[in-house]
């Protein structure tokens, strides 16, 4: 039987292209995989039908839009996930769900190679292919626009001698990557980055400069997790996307920054995640509130560790998976609800609420009726001061004045 190798597919040029170019290659069958992550585009039967147009034995078409909602988006949400405290991670997460369809559909149709249309300068090789190593470690993989040497215009020139049923003369200035946590867009104009980002670069968004009315809403957690918006049940993929267009439709999550990349290179990247910057900012609030102090200043730690290793591709690593244990763990008693103003570019917190709540009235007021016994201060104090009490005494003796 002819040798064949599972494609991760997405429908544009680059992959199009790929699959005759593999089997020119390498002389083996090409099975075109795609998976809905929320990318909002084309449905799959129509990506499908391309990719057999373009010369696939076999398509393997797959809904991962609450799967990726669900083990990845809300992993990403009780972390906090911010790389470089700005970035929700929308592609990094997105990544390690793709690996796991291409290794499903790599064993139903008797794979033994994989292949991947990224280049040779982003993180999403990197996360590919370990996500691959971990997942299948018997699995090939290979890279034909990075290894080949594809280029834009040899793809352009291939898909139009081949009559391949791809459009190639829009030419998209942008590379854009996207699913239901964000939209990630970089290339073209945006590599000078003096220039600001014109109106086209956003899509998930509209400008916050000329909002409709605030938007109230009430999110409900249940340990960690969003389960209602203004009291109605909602999954985690439903949350996402009501969210995607209230807040989209305040201007609210647009990141414009330069990002260090795994592979050393700093890069400018435009995203606009309006639901995950909703629902992180909600879900911080409700910890403010439920976490124990030691607890949440450890658990920033742990969000930092675990985002940087989500963003290096280590997805599936010991580590991760330890610090998972960790953070859901945490996740016991963020319960409640939070209330939120949507308006012009930013998501306000007004109000919080929950039955697990460590804040306490009765010791928080400065009012009649408050239960904080005010006197056992100072002897907290004397005894916290005092190492500090020592080491001035010291400096006093030997002649130290710290007013100069
Ligand atoms: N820099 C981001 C990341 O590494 C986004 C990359 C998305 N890819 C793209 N073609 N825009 O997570």
């Amino acid at each position: 039987m002819t040798e064949r190798i599972v494609l991760a597919y997405s429908g544009g040029l680059d992959t199009s292209v790929a699959i005759g170019w593999i089997h020119e290659a390498t002389g083996a069958d090409v099975v075109a995989m795609a998976v809905d992550v929320g990318q909002d585009g084309e449905d799959l039967e129509t990506i499908r039908q391309r990719a057999l147009d373009c010369g696939a034995v076999e398509a393997y078409v797959a809904d991962a839009r609450d799967e990726f909602a669900e083990e990845y988006c809300m992993a990403g949400l009780k972390a906090n996930t911010l790389y470089m405290d700005a970035y929700p991670n929308v592609s990094a997460l997105s990544r390690p769900i793709i690996a796991k369809h291409l290794v499903r559909a790599a064993r139903q149709f008797g794979a033994t190679t994989v292949a991947h249309g990224c280049t040779g300068k982003g993180n999403d090789q990197v996360r590919f292919e370990v996500s691959l190593t971990s997942l299948a470690p018997d699995l090939k993989c290979i890279a034909p626009v990075r290894d080949l040497a594809l280029t834009r215009e040899a793809a352009i020139e291939y898909a139009e001698r081949n009559e391949l049923p791809i459009v190639t003369t829009k030419t998209n200035p942008f590379s854009v990557d996207q699913n239901v946590w964000g939209r990630a867009v970089e290339t073209g104009f945006l590599e000078d980055i003096w220039n600001g980002p014109t109106k086209d670069v956003y899509e998930y968004t509209d400008d916050p400069a000329f909002p409709p009315p605030a938007d109230e809403v009430t999110i409900t957690f249940e340990k960690g997790i969003p389960t209602k918006i203004d009291g109605r049940a909602v999954t985690p993929l439903e949350a996402i996307v009501e969210l995607n267009q209230r807040a989209g439709a305040q201007g609210i999550g647009r990141i414009d920054i330069v990002e260090d990349r795994l592979v050393g290179i700093k890069s400018r990247e435009v995203y606009e995640a309006p639901g995950a910057m909703t629902l992180i900012a909600a879900h911080r609030e409700l910890e403010n509130i439920t976490l124990e102090r030691e607890q949440a200043r450890f658990k920033k730690q742990v969000e930092q560790r675990w985002t940087e290793l989500v963003y290096d591709g280590q997805w599936y690593s010991p580590l991760k998976q330890n610090l998972d244990s960790f953070i859901d763990d945490s996740q016991e008693y963020v319960s409640g609800e939070i209330r939120m103003v949507l308006h012009g570019g930013r998501a306000t917190v007004e109000g919080r609420r929950s039955d697990s709540t460590l804040y306490d009235f009765g010791l928080a007021t400065y009012d009649e009726g408050q239960t904080f016994d005010q006197s056992a201060a100072r002897g907290f104090i004397d005894i916290f001061g005092l190492s500090s009490k020592q080491a001035a005494a010291r400096d006093v003796r030997f002649g130290k004045d710290k007013l100069k």
